[in-house]
């Protein structure tokens, strides 16, 4: 196979109009943080945020942080607290990302918060980031830009060699300052410490007044399906459905006669694009079970059956 090159962007006004760009047409474009480099897409764009996942071949959907330039632009999309005002005074921008409950006006992909009613949201200090972030005058979602398993990257080439032409354009600014990934804070019960990094939990309990709760589990959502808060339909999931019974609400995929069709040309990014959206509109009508059709368990069909199958495992409690 061959791959078409990868294009290195300057770090330079024509390599922000050329990546800011690139996002509005749905492409993925890798740009540096102080962190680690981030894979980015336009957070509002379904398909793009669904080609973030295929590139970076994870085998399941977690929640992705989305990038902003500044407070106002993160306002517009979550319920903004005084602890979130507190702790973005002090360390924004800066490697702390929020995660707070989404606002109902958003219009962020519900691939990007796996189908969760909270949003994760970080304003970013690297210069080539934030020029990026200015240019390109909107939300992007961001996850580090390697494959799946692979270290995060901290130089332009270390993307180029892990994504290769997954991705299409690499924004160069050099080597990244911090070098792990920026501590997650929940904000939607109690503060909670979710994923230690770049700002020191000992500098958030001060910030806040009092100590913060850890979670034991560093990555907490790496495994979606062990939370409770985790979207889950309230009709039951039938997987595999090569026929359809009566009363079901019917979530196709290929040349089926259905309700909604996740890709009548079995196209896996354009199923994943639509998954979350399409299960909460089935979720909202009269019927106790959404039946689906046969998903090929390849690409990014490997993600959408790990969600459909948590989606139809038997419910706790
Ligand atoms: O430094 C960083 O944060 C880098 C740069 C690129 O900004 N980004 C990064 O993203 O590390 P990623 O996708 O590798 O990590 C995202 C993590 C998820 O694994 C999950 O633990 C958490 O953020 N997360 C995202 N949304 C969440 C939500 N709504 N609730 C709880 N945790 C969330
Ligand atoms: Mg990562």
């Amino acid at each position: 196979m061959t791959f078409d090159p990868i294009q290195t962007l300057p770090d330079a006004p024509a390599g922000y109009a050329r990546a800011a760009k690139l996002l509005q047409t749905g492409k993925l474009v890798a740009f540096p943080t102080e962190t680690v480099y981030g894979l980015g897409a336009d957070a509002r764009n379904d398909t793009a945020v669904a080609r973030i996942f295929e590139a970076k071949g994870r085998p399941s959907f977690n929640p992705l942080i989305v990038h902003f330039v500044d407070a106002d632009a993160v306002k517009q999309h979550v319920l903004w607290s005084e602890q979130a005002e507190r702790l973005a005074n002090a360390f924004w921008p800066g490697p702390l990302t929020l995660v707070l409950p989404k606002c109902g006006g958003s219009n962020i992909s519900r691939l990007v918060t796996a189908g969760l009613d909270s949003l994760a949201v970080r304003m970013p200090a690297h210069p080539t980031a934030r020029a990026l972030l200015s240019v390109f005058d909107g939300p992007v979602a961001a996850p580090s830009a390697n494959r799946s398993g692979q270290i995060s990257p901290t130089q332009a080439g270390h993307v180029v060699n892990s994504l290769e032409s997954r991705v299409d354009a690499v924004l160069d600014g050099g080597a990244c300052e911090v070098g792990v990934e920026s501590t997650i804070i929940g904000l939607v019960d109690k503060p909670v410490l979710l994923r230690p990094g770049g700002v020191t939990a000992e500098a958030i309990s001060e910030v806040l007044g009092g100590p913060i709760a850890e979670r034991k589990n560093a990555d907490v959502i790496s495994a979606p399906g062990q939370l409770s808060s985790h979207y889950a339909p309230n009709a039951g999931v039938r997987l595999n459905a090569t026929e359809w019974r009566d009363g079901e609400a019917r979530l196709g995929f290929g040349d089926v006669e259905c309700d909604l069709n996740l890709s009548p040309h079995e196209d896996l990014v354009e199923a994943a694009a639509r998954l979350f959206d399409y299960l909460h509109q089935l979720d909202a009508g009269d019927a106790t079970t959404i039946a689906v059709s046969p998903i090929p368990h390849h690409g990014l069909g490997v993600a959408i059956n790990d969600r459909l199958s948590r989606a139809a495992a038997p419910r706790q409690g």
